[in-house]
């Protein structure tokens, strides 16, 4: 069972999908799918037609790089959030592509505070566009991308938001919240297969981007959604992993968005409840925190490999910390499609391993 931060466990009928005919992309059938699939990410995305979908091969970082490069014009400046290595990520996308970064920092445990986007706008005029991660998976923390939106908009300034690890279990409204670009991924919170990024551009960012003359041949926004026009698309798409894609969409829609991000809290519970009672505090603050990301301290005297391979002999498979707590942290992930039942073998797993470790600093310490 995968309790990595992504790829998700998913279901039967999302792999059957990927079994789905051959076609080739310049047919109508393959404009069919990607009409359908655009369609379904706008209804989860809770925005209407006038939104742009521009669907790429590839990782999420995909997304993240024609998300940095799309939107701020020559000259200009990217305000970039960072608390975690996905922020920080960002940064160097934008340094590689000669976009100077204005940053505004916290730690990796901390929410960004407003006020200091607010700051940093005042202070540099050239500021082009904010750049925030809304789920740092790095820890487990949201963001306050709202009250970002709400300083960008005041501004005028749009705003760019990697919800890679979000989007589908967080609460995330759009429209007049001044979140313009959304970047996400198949495999994670939609519970699809890798393969296929995901942009989606408010019209005002789709104006934007047509300012922006291409940092990339790839990654070229304006491109693919002149293609979409001609009904094409510039390269070949992923297109096992979009059909399994539309079935992982079909599956979220059928049970409904409210009831799936019900779910990812009820089994968010159920952990927190288990860490507690097993003495793991997580190193975020509860009103920051996920429902879907958990980085907890190591325990006394395990080395990560050592609860790794012991709870993978179990069938589990937890994830290494990250970013400035990565030595002295493990992370636990539910996403996916896993029922809270299925966690309780994790959580005795986990319990074995701290038992057994806490008797044997017990008979080698002196009575
Ligand atoms: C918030 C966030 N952004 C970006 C990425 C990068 O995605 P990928 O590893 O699919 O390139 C991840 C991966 O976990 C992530 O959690």
């Amino acid at each position: 069972m995968l309790l990595n931060p992504g790829p998700a466990v998913t279901s039967d009928r999302v792999h059957r999908a990927i079994a789905g005919p051959d076609l080739c992309h310049r047919e109508p059938e393959y404009t069919d799918l990607f009409d359908r699939v655009r369609r379904k990410l706008l209804v989860v995305g809770g925005v209407g037609d006038d939104w742009a979908v521009v669907l790429i091969a590839g990782s999420g970082t995909a997304a993240m790089e024609a998300m940095t490069g799309g939107f701020v014009r020559p000259g200009r400046r990217l305000l970039v959030c960072q608390n975690g290595i996905y922020g920080e990520r960002i940064a160097t996308i934008a340094r590689r592509l000669g976009i100077e970064v204005a940053p505004v920092t916290a730690a990796h445990t901390e929410p960004i505070e407003p006020a200091a986007v607010a700051a940093a706008l005042d202070a540099h005029p050239a500021i082009d566009a904010v750049a925030v991660i809304h789920h740092e998976t790095t820890t487990g923390l949201l963001n306050p991308v709202h009250e970002i939106g709400a300083i960008a908009d005041a501004r005028g300034v749009p705003v760019l938001v990697d919800a890679i690890s979000s989007f589908g279990a967080e609460e995330l409204p759009l429209p007049g919240t001044g979140l313009d670009v959304i970047a996400g991924t198949s495999n994670k919170c939609l519970h699809g297969l890798p393969g296929v990024a995901f942009l989606l551009v408010s019209p005002r960012a789709q104006a934007r981007a047509a300012e922006v003359p291409p940092r990339s041949l790839y990654f070229d926004i304006p491109n693919y959604l002149r293609a979409q026009e001609r009904r094409t698309v510039p390269f070949t798409p992923a297109v096992p992993a979009i059909y399994a894609l539309e079935a992982a969409l079909d599956e979220l829609l059928d049970q409904g968005i409210d009831r799936r991000r019900a779910h990812y809290r009820e089994r968010m519970a159920y952990l927190d409840r288990e860490f507690a009672r097993l003495g793991l505090e997580p190193v975020v603050a509860p009103r920051d925190r996920s429902g879907s990301v958990r980085s907890l301290p190591l325990p006394a005297d395990v080395g990560f490999e050592e609860l790794h391979d012991a709870v993978k002999r179990d069938g589990y498979v937890v994830y290494a910390g990250l970013g400035q707590a990565a030595a002295t942290s493990f992370r636990v992930c539910a996403l996916g499609n896993l029922e809270i039942g299925a966690l309780e073998g994790f959580i005795a797993s986990l319990e074995r391993v701290l038992v057994a470790r806490r008797a044997g600093r017990e008979a080698a310490s002196p009575r």
